[in-house]
């Protein structure tokens, strides 16, 4: 079949911007049926023999070391942001008005306000776009919205997430710079809120629905360090550690943490689901199993199970190896380029988009409010099942 072809520029070369080249570069392989291609037309960083060695590594026909030369380019449809996040609003106003599609990366931006001038950008420009809130993709945590929406739980009442790190416990690290971004407001926003809270924000809403007010707490274990670019000890103003609460519109409750602090957690997303009828929980450290507790067994067989989600009937697990055989983080990248090609066919949205992840914004916007204010904040979320 002769294929429709989807020319990438993508921006930014570091973590994201090999699990998206790695994404487009196999989704032609494992998902031949597709009508559309993505081809690696252009690359672009600022550092020359950076951006020229990533465009070999990874097959990009050309590179740029200026972002705005690659959005003006006519054989680019679709430009990626895989810059940190003081990059996104920026580059997103640019490409929107310039009429290219838009796959950014999230969190969407480092404010609400930045959010709202972004969806407006892609909707006023009728511009294609999507945001890589990742982890919906993962065939187990696909399957436990299967399941959520199939009624099988029930009435919700709890819902439980955490995201834990530790690589910033060192008081020596720096802040700022091409490394330590994240640890830098200007540059980042906020800290585990719009790093990994926005995750498991993202991951909530669309199993559980909106998420209507906040009580959050957060703090700075570390009040300076050496700044990156002025070389001076600087107050840190990003959040290390976050915990927040919340009231779902369905009624449930909602309790979340995350932070970088926690000694032997590299990346321990987690969430569990306790519904009437039955409990769902998930563990990014074995993300193939999902972990299901169904009220209705039998009662001499009554307990949790736990699915190996690598079935050919399960979410996206067809297009793989044989059942029990297992797939990894890059898959989620991988089935998120699929979809977006899918939505191309089907000329449909590929969520989330830019309007979905505002919403995520709005619930990071009021955890940092309601803790910066000691109160609850409404949160002003309009959720629709997407
Ligand atoms: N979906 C996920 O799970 C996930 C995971 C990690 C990061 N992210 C997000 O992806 C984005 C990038 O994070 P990362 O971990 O890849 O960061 P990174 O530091 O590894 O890479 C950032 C890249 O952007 C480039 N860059 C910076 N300013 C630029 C400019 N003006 N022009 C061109 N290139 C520029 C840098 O040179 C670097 O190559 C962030 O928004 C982050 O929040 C998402």
């Amino acid at each position: 079949m002769l294929k429709k072809e989807l020319r990438i520029g993508l921006i930014g070369c570091g973590f994201m911007g090999r699990t998206h080249s790695n994404g487009y570069a196999r989704v032609p392989n494992f998902f031949p049926d597709l009508e559309y291609k993505p081809i690696l037309k252009a690359v672009c960083s600022r550092s020359e023999d950076k951006v020229k060695a990533f465009a070999e590594q990874w097959g990009y026909e050309s590179y740029e070391t200026d972002w705005r030369k690659l959005i003006q380019r006519d054989d680019i449809d679709a430009i990626d942001i895989c810059t940190p996040n003081n990059m996104h609003f920026e580059i997103a106003i640019a490409a929107a008005k310039a009429g290219k599609m838009i796959l950014c990366e999230k969190p969407l931006s480092r404010t609400l306000e930045e959010g709202m001038q972004m969806v407006l950008a892609v909707e006023e420009n009728k511009v294609r776009n999507t945001v890589w809130y990742n982890y919906r993709r993962l065939p187990a945590v696909t399957l436990a919205k299967q399941i959520v929406d199939s009624g099988k739980l029930g009435k919700i009442f709890h819902y439980r997430t955490n995201f834990l790190q530790d690589w910033t416990i060192n008081e020596n690290l720096p802040q700022g710079g091409r490394a330590f971004w994240r640890m830098d407001a200007e540059a980042a926003g906020s800290g585990v809120t719009g790093d990994l809270l926005a995750h498991c924000i993202d991951l909530a809403m669309w199993l559980n629905g909106g998420i209507k007010d906040v009580s959050a707490m957060t703090e700075i274990f570390v009040k300076q360090r050496m700044h990156e670019e002025t070389g001076q000890l600087e107050d840190v103003k990003i959040d290390d550690a976050c915990l927040f609460h919340c009231h779902f519109d369905n009624g449930s409750l909602g309790l979340f943490e995350s932070t970088r602090y926690a000694r032997g957690h590299k990346a321990l997303f987690t969430f569990e689901i306790n519904g009437e009828h039955g409990s769902l929980r998930w563990d990014l450290h074995d993300l193939n199993r999902l972990e299901f507790f169904d009220n209705a067994d039998d009662s001499i067989v009554k307990g949790w199970r736990s699915i190996h989600v690598t079935d050919g009937d399960q979410p996206y697990m067809n297009k793989w190896w044989v059942p029990g055989l297992s797939v990894g983080y890059e898959h989620s990248f991988i089935h998120q380029v699929a979809d977006f090609l899918v939505s191309l066919e089907k000329n449909q949205p590929c969520h989330p988009t830019f309007r979905d992840a505002l919403e995520t914004q709005k619930v990071c916007d009021a955890v940092i409010s309601s803790a910066k204010n000691r109160r609850w904040e409404e949160t002003d979320v309009e959720w629709i099942d997407k």
